[in-house]
């Protein structure tokens, strides 16, 4: 029997605060930006708000290149804002989860300043230094962001790893001071009343022992070396043991290359974690050369991946959208004829699996992917990088020739700005916005979606409504149906006498449904066509993308 808590019951919505809203008109958003917008929040009906950092940043990495963890980056506002904002979402029972980056700081952040200038001093061992010619990096290892892992320092004469940018150098978690101070981190935000961590890369925290070169051949060189390496249990049971144990705050781990068996042990109810984020599902489109290529899918691979998930782990974190990830119904859908239908098809998918829905700023309106025409174009520290790289390598000729892998992939597609209305800059701010708002604004906003009906909008407020209504679609057990049919998804959700079925035409072209799991009684609880019957009678027939749940007895 599945244990009760508010995070399984939560709808979360994350906001990217960069992106969101500026309430000062200086291009960038802010927390009193965010303030302003709650109503949208409230309305929507979410439970919960994952910020992204905020903290005291050089920004390279948009905020995930720390340098003080206990301060607010002044573009986003101050302290006082903050507390205003925890304020305003518990006034309006949303809780609020701060995204910890515990794997590594900016180089900026005071503990690298001094690492690298008093070697034998406090925080001389706070990082991963390695001695050796300045020619030769002490191993293979790759950096995410494309090129070596290590950087060598001319002030301390030695190698340091960053497993992104540069300006992100590793923590040395073998060091017990680096994770008392992490702790001591996290409780200081903890006692401030918030309601949980996303945690950062968090699986990447423990590397090999000697740290020796890795296979070339992996897509991400060194990652057999640093992906749920030899201590990180020991680690990460440090942490719960150390801030969250006792109390009901809930620890989200991100985890690049996260497979079932480790997501498993990491959620098992004596592991160290609530949720974990994995990304096999976004990763179904990459290309032969992997990320910087783009690959045929089709809805059996994206029923495959789910439902393995469904069946693995008691409790998923879903998704299809994040700060890095391109939009999803570009991505997954069809943005030009289908776009109300496909974005609310996949809406279905996201809230009516078995698990805690993530939906990113954007998403609820059916935001889509950008134009980026130059490499100038591309704010992305990611993007910009392993372009670089591709060009320099000679495996791409120019950014012309890579550039309809960017437009699909780069992580700047989530971080156009939200879109309020038809104003200026999408009413996302007064001044120049930092990074250009998608050209489509005037016709995809939040109000022109409040309008419209249907709207991908009141579809997201309807099905949140729902969930919440129906146990089932929060508690009830998962099963798939017809698990090899090409264009229809179709699976129950099950708690006790109450069944929920959701079929879902994941296609471009009509589809009849002969379904057994439907009963002649059954009724429909909401769609996204008009005009549906009630109940089923005989097979269905299902427009493109189109998707209905209907409530029966078990
Ligand atoms: C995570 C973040 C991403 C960041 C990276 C390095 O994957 O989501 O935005 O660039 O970690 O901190």
């Amino acid at each position: 029997m599945t244990e009760r808590t508010w995070w399984k019951e939560a709808v979360v919505y994350q906001i990217y605060p960069k992106s969101f809203s500026d309430a000062d008109g200086d291009g960038f958003g802010d927390l009193p930006g965010v303030i302003d917008r709650l109503d949208h929040l409230e309305r929507l009906g979410v439970d919960c708000v994952w910020l992204n950092p905020v903290y005291q940043s050089p920004q390279r990495d948009n905020g995930y290149d720390v340098s003080d963890y206990r301060a607010i980056y002044p573009e986003f506002g101050t302290m006082d804002d903050w507390d205003r904002l925890l304020e305003e979402l518990h006034a309006r029972d949303i809780r609020l989860v701060m995204d910890m980056v515990p794997n590594h700081t900016s180089s900026d952040h005071e503990w690298f300043q001094r690492s690298r200038s008093e070697p034998d001093g406090e925080y001389g061992d706070y990082y991963i230094w390695r001695d050796g010619d300045p020619d030769e990096p002490p191993n293979n290892w790759e950096s995410f962001f494309g090129g070596s892992a290590w950087e060598y320092d001319a002030e301390r004469e030695a190698w340091y790893l960053h497993l992104y940018d540069v300006s992100q150098p590793d923590l040395n978690w073998r060091n017990p001071d680096v994770r008392d101070a992490m702790a001591d981190t996290m409780n200081w935000w903890l006692e401030k009343g918030i309601d949980g961590f996303r945690l950062d890369v968090v699986n990447l925290l423990s590397k090999a022992e000697g740290l020796p070169d890795g296979d070339p051949s992996n897509d991400w060189t060194g990652s057999e070396h640093f992906v749920n390496g030899p201590r990180i249990f020991e680690y990460l049971d440090e942490i719960h043991e150390n801030v969250f144990a006792g109390t009901d705050a809930v620890a989200i781990g991100e985890m690049p290359n996260l497979d079932l068996e480790h997501a498993r042990r990491y959620t098992a109810p004596d592991g160290p974690l609530d949720l974990v984020f994995h990304f096999e599902h976004v990763g179904l489109d990459f290309g032969e050369r992997g990320r910087w290529d783009v690959g045929d899918w089709d809805l059996l691979d994206l029923k495959e991946t789910l439902d393995r998930w469904q069946g693995g782990l008691d409790w998923n974190s879903l998704f299809f959208e994040n700060h890095d990830q391109p939009r999803s119904v570009s991505r997954f859908g069809d943005d030009e004829r289908y776009r109300y239908e496909s974005a609310t098809a996949l809406a279905t998918i996201l809230l009516t699996l078995r698990g805690t829905p993530f939906v990113y700023q954007g998403q609820e309106i059916g935001m889509t992917n950008g134009t980026f025409e130059s490499l100038d174009d591309i704010s992305d520290v990611d993007t910009v990088r392993n372009v670089r790289e591709l060009i320099a390598a000679g495996a791409v000729a120019d950014y012309e020739s890579i550039r309809h892998v960017v437009e699909h992939r780069t992580r700047d597609n989530a971080r156009t700005p939200m879109q309020w209305d038809d104003t200026a800059h999408a009413g996302f701010t007064d001044g120049e916005p930092w990074i250009p708002v998608n050209e489509n604004y005037a016709d995809i906003n939040v109000a022109s979606e409040r309008e419209r009906t249907p709207s991908v909008l009141s579809f997201y407020e309807a099905l949140i409504d729902l969930r919440r209504e129906r146990e089932a679609l929060v508690y009830g057990s998962y099963d798939i149906h017809r698990p090899d049919d090409e264009q229809l998804f179709v699976y129950t959700r099950t708690l006790d006498d109450d069944q929920v079925v959701v079929v879902i035409n994941f296609s471009d072209s009509a589809a009849t449904a002969d379904l057994d799991a439907l009963d002649a009684e059954a009724s429909l609880l909401c769609g996204n066509y008009d005009d549906v019957a009630a109940e089923p009678n005989g097979p269905l027939e299902l427009g493109p993308y189109e998707a209905r749940l209907y409530g029966q007895s078990a």
